[in-house]
């Protein structure tokens, strides 16, 4: 599976900790920038990396900035994308059984790396449950 992340100057040692944890899986993870901590737009980042994944050139994309918010909202912005804006191991798993979400935003000034990471493990190794759940993606694809 093939991974881009993106920050903004909000949630880039966020995800700095991120990138870490996954290239030590051996995760084949695509850093979209920024390089450094200073101020940027989010919505600039989010937009290459939610195209892409919408594209097909990757399989999924995450997005940090200082609460996720700003990230999701630009990303569903981009036709084809379901980003889910995702704090918690619950909803982690959920949004990837009904909602066969693509993308997953959080806040680097929301949650610490630890809850942070296992998100991201739990949100990549979780599958789609389809059924019942087709048709209301569908919905939103329409
Ligand atoms: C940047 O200060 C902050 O607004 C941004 O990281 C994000 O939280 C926006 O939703």
């Amino acid at each position: 599976m093939k991974i881009v992340i993106a920050s903004d100057h909000g949630g880039i040692n966020l995800k700095r900790a991120i990138v870490e944890a996954l290239v030590q899986k051996g995760v084949d993870i695509t850093d979209f920038g920024p390089d450094s901590g200073e101020s940027v737009d989010y919505p600039d980042y989010a937009k290459p990396v939610a195209e892409k994944v919408a594209d097909g050139v990757f399989d999924r994309g995450i997005l940090i900035c200082g609460t996720g918010i700003g990230m999701s909202i630009a990303a569903n912005k981009v036709k084809g994308i379901r980003c889910a804006l995702v704090h918690d191991s619950f909803s982690a798993k959920a949004t990837r059984q009904h909602n066969n979400s693509n993308m997953l935003a959080m806040g680097e000034r929301v949650i610490g790396s630890g809850l942070a990471n296992d998100i991201v493990d739990i949100w990549l190794n979780t599958e789609y449950e389809g059924g019942r759940h087709e048709r209301r993606v569908c919905k939103i694809e329409e």
